[in-house]
């Protein structure tokens, strides 16, 4: 049995979890409110608030998971990619409680434990600490509660499956052979699908981050109002600013006829757009699923959370007789979680990372 502290810090998300094999037994996250009033994430910011909230929340996993730092047996760290600054704190971190520990390190690419969150064994319902945002509130978690742990371990995919990982950063469909041999089929020749929803929101000046926003005013609107024209683009590859560009164009027209028209037709248009980068995603990953005869799809990264990709995917699925896996909302955004169970994939293959590995942008 081997336990395993896991940090993640590449991006406005502090988190820190730790597992027990692929058992979840904590996984704390400290959300980052002060890029909001910005409009999106300040590199700056961010550093500053990894650095106020790193050891509280790190402090805060050990102790919900009802271990002593005695009982690590190594520490994992997303080394990228993700914000220079940011990944700083987290593996700086990593670096000296490894050494203090005198345990492992296990360097994690944030982009693959995205995509093995698929492997992590937790709770049925899970508990997410969300939307810490002070070290008090950390501190008042209060305690182990492993003896209730009954691991709830829906199935898990097997080899090969599909992936479409999709976060603020990254549009991927990967081929998994195996938990680290993913082949990129295809991916976004300029902006991820995240960026080009939390585009759009900034357009209408629905706030920051733009997609849980679209998301939910979108649930009220009719997805067939307005139509946005998607690139063509070869084989499983993406492209966004197209679509970005033809919604700030249309907009633009509309409001010189209607200065109220966004805020009169606001649920419209959230509908609309996100079932047109919704259509497309899916689109090429039913082609890939087909193509590479693979029988079980999944899906990870920020923009999983949305409501639409998560119905589609599941109602293609059905129509193929293929399996969906939808991750839980709360490893679908930024946590140490999936840090985690990269690293305990790595530490039973022995790979460990050396003191002196610096962090990497991309
Ligand atoms: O994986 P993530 O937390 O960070 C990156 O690594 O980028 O993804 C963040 C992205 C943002 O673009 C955010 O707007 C998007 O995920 N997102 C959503 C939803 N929740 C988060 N997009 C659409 N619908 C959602 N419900
Ligand atoms: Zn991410």
């Amino acid at each position: 049995m081997v336990t395993i502290l896991a940090i993640e810090s590449s991006c406005d998300d502090t988190s820190a979890a730790v597992l027990r094999d692929n058992v979840l037994l904590s996984n704390v996250i400290a959300s980052q409110k002060v890029h909001e009033q910005y409009g999106g994430v300040v590199p700056e910011l961010a550093s500053r608030a990894h650095q106020q909230n790193i050891i509280p929340v790190v402090d805060a996993a050990i102790r919900e998971a009802g271990i002593g730092k005695e009982d690590i047996d190594a520490v994992a760290f997303t080394r990228g990619p993700g914000l220079m600054g940011s990944l700083m704190v987290g593996v700086s971190f990593a670096k000296s409680f490894a050494q203090a520990l005198g345990k492992p390190l296990i360097e994690v690419n944030h982009l693959q434990a995205h995509v093995l969150s698929h492997f992590i064994v937790s709770e049925e319902g899970g508990r997410r600490k969300e939307a810490l945002t002070d070290a008090a509130a950390l501190s008042a978690i209060p305690t182990p509660h492993s003896t209730l742990l009954t691991p709830h371990s829906p199935p898990l995919p097997t080899f090969p499956f599909l992936c479409l990982l999709v976060s603020g950063g990254h549009t991927q469909i990967l081929l998994l052979r195996d938990h680290f041999d993913m082949e990129v089929l295809g991916q976004t020749i300029d902006d991820a699908a995240g960026e080009a929803i939390d585009k759009a929101a900034k357009i209408m000046d629905l706030g920051y981050p733009g997609g849980p926003i679209i998301d939910r005013l979108a649930k009220e609107g009719d997805a067939e109002a307005y139509k946005f024209a998607t690139p063509q683009i070869a084989g499983y590859d993406y492209s966004f600013s197209g679509i970005k560009t033809s919604f700030l164009y249309f907009l633009r027209d509309q409001l010189k006829v209607d200065p109220d028209f966004i805020e009169n037709h606001k649920a419209d248009l959230c509908a609309s757009i996100q079932k047109t980068i919704v259509s497309f995603l899916l689109k090429k990953v039913e082609r890939a699923a087909l193509d590479h005869k693979v029988r079980q799809v999944a899906i990870a990264g920020g923009v999983s959370a949305n409501s639409l990709l998560r119905s589609e995917l599941q109602r293609i699925c059905d129509k193929h007789r293929w399996t969906a896996f939808i991750p839980p909302f709360k490893f679908c955004t930024d946590n140490a979680a999936m840090v985690g169970i990269a690293g305990y994939y790595k530490y039973l293959r022995g790979e460990f990372a050396d003191i002196s590995l610096p962090p990497y942008t991309r």
